[in-house]
C-alpha cells in the first residue's frame, strides 16, 4: 500500500496524530516538503513528542526518509534524531543527498525580509524556509551532500552572501570571521548527520519494488501551497499531494490512496484572508489550545469552511477523509459551517484568488447544535462510531454528503486511543 497524507486547510489540521495512528501499517514514512516550519505533536500514553523535521510516523515505522524536497536545519535535525532514538531505538533514518540546508543566515534573512515587507508581512515561522527555497531556485543553495566539503561550503556561503549583501549588511554575517564560523559549524553538523545521507529516491523506488508499504507525509496544508494557496500568504513549497513526486523522486502514479486531514473547525497562523474566521471571541481557541507548535503564536480560529475544503479535496485528489478535534468543537452550544461563498449576490463556483475578492465575500452558513463533552467516554472507545452522539454524527454525515467523501478516521482527543475508524484502517 502506498499512501499520502495531506492537510486540507492552513496547516495544523492534526496530521501528526493521524499519521501516528496509521503508520503502524507502513514500513517507511517519507517527508517530501517544508522544514522546521512544520510542528507536530504525537501523544502516546500521556507522553508528548514534538517534532519539526522528523515525520510523525517515526514512532511506529521501521524507516523514516527525509526527501530532497525538504529544507533542513541540521542543528534541529541532530536534536530530533537524539529524541527519536530514545523512544524508537531500531529506527532507520535516511536523508536525501539533495535536501537543502537551512543556515542561521537564512533564518536572519527570513526575519529581514518580513521587516521589509512591513505591513504586507506574511507572518512566517522565522525558520528560514523562504530564503532557503529562494537559494534552491536561484541555484546557489547548500545541499546535504555539501556538508562534507568545507571549500564547497565556503564557496556557497560567500556566493549567497554576495548576492544578498544588501539584506545582510547590518547583520553579523557582514563579518567574514562570522561566516567562517558558520562554515565550521555546518561542517561539524555534517560529521554527525552525513552517516544518514542516502540516495533516497533510489531507496524509495527499490522499497516499492520489494513490496514495502510506504506512507508519504505532507507538511502544512493545501491553503499554504505556493501555487494553490492564498498567495502571497503561503509557504515557499508545494503542499499538495502531487508534490510527493518532485519532493521524493517517486511517481504519483503508484499512489494507492490520498488521505486528507482536516480539523472540525479551521485555524490559521500568520496573516492573510481567512473567510470563516471568528472575530472577537476566543472560546474555541482556548478550548482547542490553538497555539502554534513551532512559534507558540495564538492561532486564528474559525468555522469549518466547505468551499475551501472542497477545493483542497479536488487539488489533492483525496480518496478518504480524516477529521480531528471533533471533541473540542462539540463543547460549543451552537456550531456553524460555511456552505457557500457569495460574491455580488451570486454563488461563486471557483476558489477566489484575488485578495480584493476576499474582502467582498459574503458567506452562507448552516447551524448545528453542540454534542457536549465526550471526555472519558469508554463506550465510544469500545463501540466506535455507533456510540457517537447523534448530533456529532449529523455534523460528520453532513460533511460527507457535501464533499462526496467518506470520513474514515475520526479523532476525538489527543491520545492515540481516542481515534475511531469507520471502515478501513482496522
Ligand atoms: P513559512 O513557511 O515559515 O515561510 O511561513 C509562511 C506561512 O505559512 C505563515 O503564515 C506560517 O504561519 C504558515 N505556516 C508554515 N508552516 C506551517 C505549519 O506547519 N502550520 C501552520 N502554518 C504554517
Amino acid at each position: 500500500m502506498i499512501s499520502v497524507i495531506m492537510g486540507l486547510q492552513f496547516g495544523d489540521e492534526g496530521k501528526g496524530k493521524i499519521t501516528d495512528f496509521i503508520s503502524k501499517n507502513y514500513d517507511n514514512v517519507v517527508r517530501f516538503n517544508g522544514g522546521s516550519n512544520a510542528g507536530h505533536t504525537v501523544v502516546i500514553n500521556g507522553n508528548k513528542f514534538k517534532f519539526h523535521l522528523i515525520p510523525s510516523g517515526a514512532m511506529q515505522s521501521n524507516t523514516v526518509i527525509l526527501g530532497n524536497g525538504m529544507v533542513i536545519d541540521p542543528e534541529e535535525l541532530i536534536s530530533e534524531i537524539k529524541l527519536l532514538k530514545e523512544s524508537n531505538k531500531k529506527i532507520i533514518i535516511k536523508i536525501s543527498t539533495g535536501a537543502h540546508i537551512v543556515t542561521k543566515m537564512h533564518k536572519f534573512l527570513d526575519k529581514k525580509e518580513e521587516s521589509i515587507r512591513s505591513k504586507l508581512n506574511i507572518g512566517t515561522t522565522s525558520q528560514g524556509i523562504g530564503p532557503t527555497y529562494e537559494d534552491k531556485y536561484a541555484r546557489t543553495g547548500i545541499r546535504m551532500m555539501d556538508l562534507s566539503n568545507k571549500s564547497i561550503l565556503k564557496n556557497k556561503i560567500e556566493t549567497i552572501y554576495n548576492m544578498k549583501m544588501e539584506l545582510l549588511k547590518d547583520s553579523l554575517y557582514n563579518n567574514e570571521n562570522e561566516r567562517n564560523r558558520m562554515i565550521d559549524e555546518l561542517y561539524s553538523f555534517g560529521q554527525e548527520i552525513l552517516k544518514y545521507m542516502d540516495y533516497t529516491e533510489i531507496t524509495i523506488n527499490n522499497d516499492y519494488n520489494n513490496g514495502k508499504n510506504i506512507l508519504f507525509e505532507g507538511a502544512q496544508g493545501g491553503m499554504l501551497d505556493i501555487d494553490f494557496g492564498i498567495y502571497p500568504f503561503v509557504t515557499s513549497s508545494n503542499t499538495i499531494s502531487g508534490a510527493l513526486s518532485t519532493g521524493s523522486g517517486f511517481s504519483y502514479r503508484k499512489v494507492d490512496k490520498v488521505i486528507g486531514v482536516f480539523k472540525a473547525y479551521t485555524s490559521k497562523v500568520g496573516a492573510g484572508p481567512f473567510p470563516s474566521e471568528i472575530i472577537n471571541d476566543n472560546t474555541l481557541r482556548d478550548l482547542g489550545s490553538e497555539y502554534g507548535t513551532t512559534t507558540g503564536r495564538p492561532r486564528r480560529v474559525g468555522w469549518l469552511d466547505l468551499p475551501l475544503l472542497k477545493y483542497t479535496i479536488m487539488i489533492n485528489d483525496v480518496d478518504s477523509l480524516a477529521i480531528t478535534k471533533v471533541d473540542i468543537l462539540g463543547k460549543l452550544n451552537k456550531i456553524k459551517i460555511v456552505t457557500k461563498y457569495m460574491l455580488n449576490g451570486e454563488e461563486i463556483i471557483y476558489f477566489p484568488k484575488r485578495l480584493e475578492e476576499f474582502d467582498k465575500l459574503e458567506l452562507e452558513y448552516k447551524e448545528f447544535e453542540g454534542w457536549g463533552s465526550i471526555e472519558n467516554n469508554e463506550d465510544i472507545i469500545n463501540k466506535g462510531y455507533s456510540a457517537l452522539p447523534e448530533k456529532m454524527k449529523r455534523y460528520i454525515e453532513f460533511i460527507e454528503d457535501e464533499t462526496h467523501k467518506n470520513i474514515d478516521i475520526i479523532s476525538l482527543g489527543e491520545d492515540r486511543k481516542m481515534t475511531i475508524t469507520k471502515q478501513i484502517f482496522n
